[in-house]
């Protein structure tokens, strides 16, 4: 069936330590995947949703203490602990297998081990790159055929190389104790146990995609990153592409669907990606991206129909949802999707009415859809070649500080921006919600290397081409004093993109502030939105006070990596201060 030597003696080898009852290979049919969703549906893996409703759609429900991913348990282990960096946890990688290997010795008796080729990236790609994931979860099988391109597809990829991710994964007994999820980035590894979540379990998204892509990619001059891919056409059906790097749960998926309000009559969106790019130049010189996925395992709570229509339609059919409630008539249902229903069973398993007080659906419960059956798929989606990328747009969740957009200067104060990002944290990772903290590019729990050298990498990018994107930094979640959100978000974020793609020809209004370049307070297109001149003004404000407390905050972030710090780094940050007036340094 294959002809890969390599895999073969790795998938022996592999079934040799874990001594699973059988092993299967999957080839991504559809047959197969019916099979076994019959069987997960007999062992209580799954519950059927109404089908009539929901045409193939099913439910699941992962152990109340494997509902998000698990920072604290995520290992970087390279050879030299310097090269994690100070924002991975670090372990050494014979000590990481020794212990795991007993982890896995015997894991699968009793289970079947499936192995899952998988293809990251268009057909034909240059970009594209195969991993294989041995897992013994066939809830991680289905999710993986709808987020990859999986089975032959990525085998005939793959030929007779040997160059290909290998990621073993088992669920283990889901016990929180023994638990890991490990990284060897110089042999392009993934050893996850005792998980069955999301990034923790499905290799190919958050593991393979970002922590070992972003290694590779610094080894071959390319990027990985935490990035929506969208095209913004306009009326005179010109299309300019965007990259945008938020936080886990800041609004990714939200973006990359957006729909236009109907101020905007003639402009459209197409979603290319939501959650993860890889870049590399083309000829022109210019940045290219291609979407390695080819699903969308977005958050639930809060998709509706009045903020993500798209989301809705892309997961009518073919879709899983996990922990998320369910109603009795068999509907998936989540706080922010319609009125709550009479009677529903929550994310644990408990009954549960509109009056009981905790949600009804975690709060990071998702969906798992296939990218194609959103309608505003780029057809784009497929292109090999991948989207010429026109601007890089970072953006946090900020109450304060952080304007609702600004400019960066140029290409290396755009990667100071994103380097010293902060954002308030959310239910996407196990621990505190709403903590604000540095998560530079989005990156913090994803980049696979010693984040410093991650921001020398972008730097470097910078001096190869001078065809290079524009960046901006976002912020959609500022508050007022009395806590509410000042800007509308969602649809009329369209008001933004508008003026970052101006401001790319040349265009659109701003004024220079200490940060950068801030729309001036008439700038922005708000007819038919309620967004008064006192809101759009706090909006716009780079308040002295704040953005010193911040300047303080990043000079001390940065001394934790201590000469790995690209001396540019610091170079940026003592003219932010100097543009402020204060005195702080790196
Ligand atoms: P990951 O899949 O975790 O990487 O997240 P993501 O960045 O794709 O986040 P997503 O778009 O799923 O948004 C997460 C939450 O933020 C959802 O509950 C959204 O409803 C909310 N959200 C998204 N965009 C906006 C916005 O413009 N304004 C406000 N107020 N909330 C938003
Ligand atoms: C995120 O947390 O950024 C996600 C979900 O996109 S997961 O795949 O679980 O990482
Ligand atoms: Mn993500």
């Amino acid at each position: 069936m294959v002809n890969n030597k390599a895999l073969e003696s790795w998938v022996n080898e592999v079934a040799e330590l874990t001594t699973p009852d059988s092993i299967h290979w999957c080839d991504g049919s559809d047959a197969e995947n019916t099979s076994l969703v019959k069987q997960m549906l007999a062992d209580g893996t799954l519950e059927e949703l109404d089908q009539e409703k929901w045409p193939n759609c099913y439910y699941h429900r992962s152990d109340p203490s494997d509902v998000a991913r698990v920072e604290h348990l995520t290992f970087i282990c390279s050879e030299k602990e310097e090269d994690a960096g100070p924002t991975n946890h670090w372990a050494a990688p014979a000590e990481m297998k020794a212990k795991m290997t007993e982890l896995y010795r015997g894991c699968m008796k009793g289970r079947t081990m499936y192995v899952v080729p998988y293809l990251m990236g268009p057909v034909g790609s240059p970009t594209s790159k195969v991993g294989i994931e041995i897992t013994d979860s066939p809830y991680v099988v289905a999710n993986m055929r709808i987020m990859t391109r999986m089975g032959n597809v990525a085998l005939e990829t793959l030929g007779e190389s040997d160059e290909f991710c290998r990621g073993l994964h088992s669920i283990g007994e889901l016990d929180p104790e023994r638990r890991f999820i490990s990284h060897f980035p110089e042999t392009r590894e993934i050893w996850s146990f005792g998980s069955g979540y999301g990034g923790n379990a499905l290799l190919g998204k958050k593991c393979f995609a970002l922590r070992i892509a972003s290694t590779m990619a610094r080894d071959e001059g390319w990027l990985a990153e935490h990035m929506l891919i969208l095209g913004l056409e306009s009326p005179q059906g010109e299309t300019k592409y965007v990259a945008a790097a938020f936080p886990s749960a800041c609004g990714k998926t939200n973006l990359a669907m957006l729909v236009p309000p109907q101020e905007y009559k003639g402009w459209k969106i197409w979603t290319v990606g939501d959650d993860i790019a890889w870049m590399r130049f083309g000829e022109d010189g210019r940045l290219y991206a291609i979407n390695p996925e080819n699903g969308f395992f977005g958050v639930a709570p809060g998709t509706g129909e009045d903020t993500n229509p798209s989301a809705l339609a892309s997961l009518r059919k073919n879709s899983i949802f996990t922990n998320t409630a369910i109603t009795e008539d068999k509907q998936p249902w989540w706080e922010g999707l319609s009125e709550p229903p009479a009677k529903a069973t929550d994310w644990r398993g408990n009954p549960w009415t509109p009056a009981t007080e905790t949600p009804a659906a975690h709060p990071n419960s998702r969906f798992t859809a296939p990218a194609k059956q959103c309608p505003s798929a780029s057809p784009e989606m497929d292109n090999p070649k991948g989207v010429p990328i026109s601007a890089i747009i970072f953006g946090g969740r900020r109450a304060r500080t952080a304007p609702l957009v600004y400019e960066a200067f140029d290409w290396n104060h755009g990667v100071f921006v994103g380097a010293s990002m902060g954002s308030e944290t959310t239910a996407a990772a196990t621990g505190a919600v709403g903590v604000v903290r540095r998560d530079p590019f989005a990156m913090l729990p994803f980049c696979g290397y010693n984040m410093a050298d991650y921001w020398g990498h972008w730097l470097s990018l910078g001096t190869k081409s001078d065809k290079m994107p524009k960046v901006f930094h976002v912020n959609w979640f500022k508050k007022s004093d009395e806590g509410k959100f000042l800007w509308p978000g969602f649809g009329q974020n369209m008001r933004v993109l508008e003026w970052i793609l101006d401001r790319c020809e040349g265009k659109g209004e701003a004024a220079e502030t200490a940060i950068g370049h801030v729309p001036t307070e008439d700038a922005l297109n708000i007819d038919g939105i309620d967004v008064d001149a006192d809101a759009m003004h706090q909006l716009l404000t780079v308040d002295a006070g704040d953005w010193k407390t911040e300047c303080e905050g990043i000079a001390e972030y940065f001394q934790k990596f201590g000469d790995r710090l690209p001396e540019e780094m610091k170079r940026q940050h003592a003219a932010l201060a100097e543009r402020l007036g204060i005195k702080v340094t790196a």
